[in-house]
């Protein structure tokens, strides 16, 4: 490891430095932002700052206890898979940040890190509660739908990460927005479809949601258009981006079915589970710049659930007019493209 790395002087102009490629000084300085979006991102994830032990998980054994053996099945199922994609991400992004070489942007991603540490612990502490926490995280054991999924995220994520080209790490952007914007939102849909019945579920799961929805995917969204603006795409990378959309779609509903067949709940079905997850991935190629491929529907259930809980916990509004002053030099905008 060369000390270039910490510190260089000779190193490029803050405002200069890329996401991919470049050599920066070593500074990591919020008030030069080469892009707005990344220091707006970070204060945002600080204000939505929260803690496992703010969520009221007395009552969980008791409530899960109160649920049918289906619904059962699909909270230990959906929990199980939910708490695989986060251990993965945390591995990813510390991954994808190696390969980055803007020091705001990796200041970030540091953060986002720590957050997806918390949502693991959030796991743990609701699990401990319901007092089925080994039994779920030992379920990719014998599930082998379960193990499929957690498979083929993993193979996803490996392809690109080695990266060396303004493309791979575009790909491998790619495999951040399917995970924040597509692999989780069953999985959310169907706690809300509990809702009640698991309170203590319910609430960790509209944290943890506010924190992939409003901040991470925004993140990955923005990284992307960045690397894609900044650098030469050819239109075979571009197809590999599509062919790795309709992969998570197929890795979304292929364990959304297998969940449906066989522990039916009421509430949901297959058509209403394909029509989520392609409006879903309509709106995240529509976030990437990117024109939409699947057939579109009018908002669904699940779609409206997942939006109802998300509005019930903003606190962006608050948080910007609290906070007027710290944005007198920025826009508020997420999104700088
Ligand atoms: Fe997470
Ligand atoms: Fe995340």
């Amino acid at each position: 490891m060369r000390a270039k790395k910490y510190y260089n002087p000779k190193g490029e102009n803050i405002l200069d430095e890329k996401i991919f490629g470049g050599s920066p000084t070593g500074f990591v300085d919020f008030n030069r932002s080469r892009y707005r979006w990344d220091s707006n991102i970070y204060d945002l994830m600080n204000a939505n700052t929260w803690f496992p032990s703010e969520v009221n998980t007395v009552n969980e054994k008791k409530n899960f206890e109160l649920l049918t053996e289906n619904e059962q099945a699909i909270y230990k199922l959906t929990f199980a898979q939910l708490s695989f994609n986060d251990s993965a991400q945390e591995e990813y992004l510390s991954d994808f940040r190696r390969l980055a070489n803007n020091r705001l942007v990796k200041a970030v991603l540091s953060l986002q890190i720590m957050q997806e540490v918390n949502h693991s612990k959030s796991y743990a502490v609701l699990l401990d509660a319901a007092g089925n926490s080994g039994e779920v995280f030992d379920l990719y054991k014998y599930d082998a739908a379960l193990n499929r999924k957690n498979q083929r995220i993993a193979e996803q994520f490996a392809r690109y990460i080695e990266g060396g080209s303004a493309e791979k790490m575009l790909l491998s952007a790619m495999a951040s927005v399917n995970l924040e914007g597509i692999y989780f939102l069953l999985g959310f849909a169907y706690i809300y479809v509990l809702g009640d019945k698991v309170p203590g579920a319910r609430d960790m799961i509209k944290f943890i949601a506010r924190d992939e929805l409003n901040t991470h995917l925004p993140l990955f969204a923005n990284i992307f258009k960045t690397i894609h603006k900044e650098n030469k795409i050819s239109t075979s990378t571009i197809d590999d981006i599509y062919g790795m959309i309709k992969e998570a779609v197929d890795i979304e509903l292929e364990y959304g079915r297998y969940l449906l067949e066989n522990y039916p709940i009421m509430g949901l079905t297959e058509d209403l589970i394909e029509k989520t997850v392609y409006n879903y991935a309509n709106d995240r190629l529509e976030k990437i710049g990117l024109e939409p491929i699947f057939e579109q529907s009018s908002q669904t259930y699940l779609q409206k659930l997942v939006q109802k809980h998300l509005n019930m916990n903003d606190v962006r509004s608050n948080f910007f007019e609290s906070n007027v002053s710290n944005y007198a030099k920025s826009s508020i905008d997420l999104d700088d493209f």
